[in-house]
């Protein structure tokens, strides 16, 4: 729809993302293996209490690539948390298609979501609180995921955690437990946590919802560099707009659906300066469907129905009211 160009306020996304992309091709196995790791087709969840249903996510749809970083925006009550909840196999949809790698998340047997939550899926929530144990030190924390696993040894466990935290900016923190540490640093150690058993997707609610905009800046970039590093597919909800414009592909929800998308490229200017440019595109689901930019229908006053013209290489968009539209004026 519109194309901005903004300061790059970032290192190059474009090579972070490629080498995120080549990360995920190596451990799944080739880069054709990479389309859709996480795909929603007309994803409904219906809450019903005491006898109200509220409709959350009303035909949702999505698809993530493996190894792709992805931000979700949208105001409160929009649906964000209802649809990581469901991606992160804490909850289930009520119909439509969910599938992560090879899980369908709407008909998963009890075992087999057990071991989705465990294997498939690292998580970090907002309240910094609930992702540490207060008792143990940001490297015994790193350590305890890989220990209930039993998947390495004790030198093995503790090498990992080392990395990890050195990934994420916070090595220097290795000894203190979450109460000597900044709220930005806990959500550091917490997504060192969250991917300590190697998951293949990392869902975040809103980690930097509790921190200034600065120290918002430092969790997302570690969050980058973990999708970057370890070729791990990242889905992050932000209601902040600023480290938003850190991530390749951005992508509105409204009203439970994916209603717009920003991506951003770098682009090479005259004067040989490299700029980010955001392009913002409109959601189009598989029957045809999108909708319109709120701004947009305001500017022209739309309601009810619109004509639509088919141009050589475009499709326009009019008030369809009497005054404009020939035919029915003459009737
Ligand atoms: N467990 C629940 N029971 C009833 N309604 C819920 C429940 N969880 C969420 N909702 C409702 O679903 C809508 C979407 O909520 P949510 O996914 O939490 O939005 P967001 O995270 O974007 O703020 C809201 O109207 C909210 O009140
Ligand atoms: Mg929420």
């Amino acid at each position: 729809m519109t194309a901005t160009a903004e300061t790059p306020l970032v290192p190059d996304l474009a090579a972070l993302q490629q080498r995120a992309a080549q990360r995920a091709a190596e451990r799944a196995g080739g880069q054709d293996r990479l389309r859709g790791h996480i795909v929603c087709d007309g994803l409904v969840r219906i809450f019903k209490t005491e006898g109200v249903e509220v409709v959350a996510l009303q035909g949702l749809d999505l698809v993530i690539d493996r190894g792709e970083l992805v931000a979700i925006v949208g105001a409160s009550g929009s649906g964000k948390s209802t649809l990581l909840n469901i991606l992160s196999g804490l909850d289930t949809p009520t119909a439509g298609i969910a599938r992560v790698a090879d899980y369908d998340l709407l008909s998963l047997s009890a075992k087999r979501r057990l071991s989705y939550r465990r294997e498939l899926v690292g998580f970090v929530w907002q309240q910094t609180g609930r992702n540490l144990l207060p008792y143990l030190t940001a490297l015994e924390n790193v350590e305890l995921p890989m220990e209930l696993a039993g998947k390495r040894g004790r030198k093995a466990r503790r090498e990992r955690a080392r990395e990890l935290l050195d990934l994420v900016g916070v090595g220097y923190c290795a000894d203190r437990r979450p109460g000597q540490l900044s709220g930005g640093e806990q959500q550091r150690c917490a997504v060192a946590v969250a991917v300590a058993n190697d998951p293949e997707v990392l869902f975040a609610d809103e980690p930097t919802g509790e921190l200034d905009e600065a120290t918002g800046a430092e969790v997302f970039t570690a969050l980058r560099t973990i999708n970057a590093e370890l070729g791990v597919t990242i889905v992050v909800v932000t209601h902040d707009h600023a480290v938003a414009t850190q991530v390749r592909r951005t992508v509105a929800i409204r009203d439970g659906r994916t209603s717009s998308e920003v991506r951003r490229t770098a682009r090479i200017g005259e004067d040989g300066s490299t700029e980010l440019v955001s392009e913002e595109y409109a959601v189009l689901d598989r029957t045809g469907r999108m909708q319109l930019p709120a701004a947009f229908v305001d500017a022209l006053s739309l309601r009810d129905r619109v004509r639509l013209d088919l141009e050589p290489d475009h499709v326009q968009v009019r008030p369809g009211d009497r005054a404009s539209d020939g035919r029915e004026a003459r009737s």
